[in-house]
């Protein structure tokens, strides 16, 4: 196992909308790496990270603006690696002297690209002569390049569409290698950072698994750890893996809000606490949730509640536990990493997610956030290797206010209910029709609407539910799950036959934008 620290990649982030990607391809191919905003990062920073190559990333800006973003100088004359990505490439070319233009000819999403010569960035990919996609997305280009440079593939827009200095190792594309429209794209990264920086590939969620032990074993010594547990990935995770590290000094607290899906606080116990025996309060506290919904329709309202309520209940069980300084969280990279904002000014809140964000604070408690560093699926993975069952580790995202954003306007015991069995059905007939892993989430919404209908002999009066399912990469743009109709209309009939209460099942084909995956 070689040591993570000397075997890190750098990326520095000019702010492209893509740039985690680049991280992600370069963990696929094995290889730490950390992503740092280029307003971050000085000549002192470099020394201190000690990378083994640096990756740009690509950007909004011009070479030709004022205040253009460029590398720290250091860059360029610290004997590492680098491989410039679309503005990356740009800045790069313009920093060591080279010319960088405004092109005539502007290229936007899929191009071609023509290999002119042989590079190690193309090794097992791309062969001298051959024709290539890629996908690009830019205005610039460069026109002229600095001494040291070779032209390796070109393109209509970009006659400097992929360019090398094997001396110094400098590397640069116009297109985004790091986006699944550039097929080879992630075979070009995984050579940048395994053949030309030379890092070994041996990053595995093994190794992670084990560094995060020892890591939270020397953060907690002999302290205790309360983690709130909901039975999400994310949690799951976080509370085997704490419980690996330090046995029952662990604590979880699972506040049952009365709001989760059917049977689901069942199985967050017989799991957490029968299986792996991780000491687990249990608080029933669903008269209360409800108590304090009621009457309430606006939907932000509804999540202000359920945080507070959620944070107060949470306080009140820690403080049972006694004693303990630290509070797990599990935290992911996406909400670590600085972005990089050019376009200043407050952004729009279409809905508060973060239902708990006051939580630590107000706890006053020294965090333990194990996987500050990893991405979603690396997540999942982890969870694998910790033994979890697929069950937990490849579950649906379900939102903090659970069913009470799936029911639009005024909450009811009897209407959680409903929408429980209707939810219940709808995800029992995907598993079984194995589309479950194929979708992103799926889930039933009940509406505060009556519809007549007719049963046997007689008249109905009663809801309408509507199925929602979206195919997603991370949940800030989807698509409507094209359901066979074949398959949505047995989903319709056994929800309509066995849930009293519903009469009417309707199927959402809105995409987001412009609708949003919640229903509130
Ligand atoms: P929207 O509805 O904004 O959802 O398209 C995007 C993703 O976020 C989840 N979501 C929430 N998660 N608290 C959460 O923890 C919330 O208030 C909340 N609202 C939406 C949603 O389920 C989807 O995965």
């Amino acid at each position: 196992m070689t040591d993570q620290k000397n075997n890190t990649i750098l990326i520095i982030d000019f702010g492209s909308q893509v740039t985690q990607l680049i991280a992600r391809r370069v963990r696929e191919a094995g290889v730490y790496c950390e992503i740092h905003p280029f307003n971050k990062v000085t000549g002192e920073s470099l020394a201190a990270f000690n990378p083994r190559a640096i990756i740009l990333s690509g950007g909004p800006a011009s070479v030709h603006e004022a205040d253009t973003p460029k590398a720290p100088d250091e860059v360029f004359t610290m004997d590492v690696p680098v491989l410039g990505i679309c503005y990356g490439q740009q800045t790069m070319v313009a920093q060591l002297g080279g010319d960088v233009q405004p092109a005539d000819h502007r290229e936007f999403g899929r191009a071609m690209v023509d290999v002119s010569d042989d590079c190690v960035l193309f090794d097992g990919a791309w062969a001298k002569g051959s024709r290539e996609q890629v996908w690009m997305s830019h205005g610039d280009r460069v026109d002229s390049l600095p001494e040291g440079f070779r032209v390796v593939a070109v393109s209509d827009g970009a006659p400097f569409a992929a360019i090398a200095d094997d001396a110094r190792k400098f590397y640069g594309v116009q297109f985004h290698p790091e986006v699944v429209h550039t097929p080879h794209g992630a075979q070009l990264i995984a050579n940048f950072v395994r053949h030309v920086a030379g890092c070994s590939g041996d990053w595995t969620m093994a190794h992670f698994k084990d560094q995060a032990v020892a890591d939270v074993r020397a953060q907690v010594g002999g302290g205790k750890v309360i983690l709130g547990l909901s039975g999400g990935v994310d949690s799951s995770v976080v509370a085997v893996l704490l419980h690996e590290a330090i046995g029952d000094q662990l604590t979880c607290v699972f506040v049952d809000t009365g709001l989760m899906r059917m049977n689901e606080a069942d199985e967050v116990v017989g799991l957490f606490r029968d299986h792996y025996n991780i000491p687990l309060i249990h608080k029933d506290a669903g008269d209360l949730f409800l108590g304090k919904l009621d009457g309430v329709s606006d939907p932000e309202q509804k999540r202000k509640i359920i945080g507070a309520t959620f944070i107060d209940v949470f306080e009140e069980e820690a403080k049972k536990v006694g004693g303990a300084e630290f509070l797990g969280q599990g935290t992911l990279y996406p909400d670590v990493i600085e972005s990089v904002s050019f376009h200043g000014g407050p952004s729009v809140t279409i809905k508060s997610h973060h239902n708990v964000g006051g939580l630590p604070e107000r706890m006053n408690m020294k965090l333990v956030e194990p996987l500050r560093t990893l991405f979603k699926d690396e997540v999942r993975e982890l969870g694998r290797e910790l033994g979890l069952p697929e069950r937990f580790v490849g579950r649906h995202p379900f939102p903090g206010p659970g069913l009470a954003i799936r029911i639009p306007g005024v909450l009811s015991r009897d209407k959680v209910a409903v929408l429980q069995k209707a939810d219940a059905i709808y995800l029992e007939e995907i598993r079984n029709a194995g589309l479950y892993d194929a979708i992103w989430q799926a889930f039933a919404v009940l509406l505060p609407v009556q519809t007549v209908g007719v049963m046997g002999d007689a008249r109905t009066y009663d809801n309408v539910c509507a199925l929602r399912a979206v195919t997603s990469t991370d949940g800030m743009t989807a698509d409507f799950f094209h359901f066979d109709q074949e398959f949505i209309g047995r989903v319709a009939t056994r929800i309509i036959n066995e849930v009293r209460g519903i009469n009417r099942v309707v199927y959402d084909i809105t995409s987001k934008p412009p609708g949003t995956i919640e229903w509130e």
